[in-house]
């Protein structure tokens, strides 16, 4: 399979082929979802929350992003692997924007880089792409502003905020993102900007006419414990079939059943008499 660029990305809006990306934030997890043929893994500043155990993602580092970044880029063979700019790193200056991007890059083996916002952001989209790294949008619901919103709602319901969508969707198109995520906001809403602008729309939580979708890997496969939005759809439900399997092993060493003999390496007979004299 040939690896996916930010070419074939902007291709399949223009075939009319649905694009499709999951989270990963670690080796085991994205060779899986690399050799499942999903065309972009997002090391998401989720991790905040799946991997990290935080409320929402504004704790997570920069430190954090190129950590996980290195370890997904190591098992991405064919996927392009898209980093998460977490808060604050590009908040500050263009300057610090465009320094931490490149790490992601250099340092995290990404091949693009995410960014919260809209209207606000153009010049920090600008300078990430003048320093030739290519840049996902992210609006709508942008969790890094969830004490802006007062919590995690819905965007585009009423008029004001459903224009504001509308806006921050072209600003980013003119901009030059090669792909835009369109968090929490209305099915219908998210048609009407898909077919607006250029670049290809990335929905969770954004209806189905988005030209793909994204969701987090650890809701999508029942591995979370914690809070689960209304557009996840569970794919699988790991968490009671992994539980299963830990009171198991739990059981075994206790009972003394595991390790059994197929699991345990011999030494012969006259080696161990040469150590402990037949004794
Ligand atoms: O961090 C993340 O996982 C994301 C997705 C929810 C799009 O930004």
């Amino acid at each position: 399979m040939a690896r996916i660029t930010t070419a074939t990305i902007k291709e399949k809006k223009r075939r009319q082929e649905r694009i499709t990306m999951l989270t990963a934030y670690d080796y085991s997890m994205a060779t899986m979802v690399d050799q499942a043929g999903i065309d972009m893994i997002l090391v998401g500043d989720s991790l905040g929350n799946v991997m990290l155990g935080y409320e929402n993602t504004l704790a997570v580092t920069m430190d954090d992003m190129v950590h996980h970044t290195k370890t997904v880029s190591r098992a991405a063979k064919n996927a392009l692997v898209v980093a998460d700019m977490p808060f604050l790193s590009y908040h500050i200056s263009l300057e610090e924007a465009v320094r931490n991007a490149g790490r992601l890059i250099q340092e995290g083996g990404a091949q693009a880089v995410k960014i919260e916002g809209g209207t606000e952001r153009v010049d920090t989209v600008k300078a990430i792409l003048d320093a030739q790294i290519p840049v996902v949008g992210h609006i709508g619901l942008t969790p890094q502003s969830v004490n802006a919103f007062g919590g995690f709602k819905v965007q585009g319901k009423d008029l004001e905020t459903a224009q504001k969508l509308i806006n921050d969707a072209h600003a980013m198109d003119k901009a030059g993102v090669f792909a835009l995520v369109m968090e929490c906001v209305p099915s219908e809403l998210a048609k009407r900007v898909t077919a607006e602008i250029a670049c290809p729309t990335i929905g969770i939580g954004a209806g189905a006419h988005c030209d793909g979708q994204v969701l987090v890997v650890n809701d999508m496969l029942g591995m979370y414990s914690g809070h689960i939005a209304k557009f996840v759809k569970k794919f699988a439900d790991l968490q009671p079939i992994i539980l299963e399997a830990l009171r198991s092993y739990k059981e075994e060493v206790e009972s003394g059943t595991f390790p059994a003999a197929e699991h345990c390496f011999a030494i012969q007979d006259e080696v161990l008499d040469k150590l402990y004299g037949g004794s």
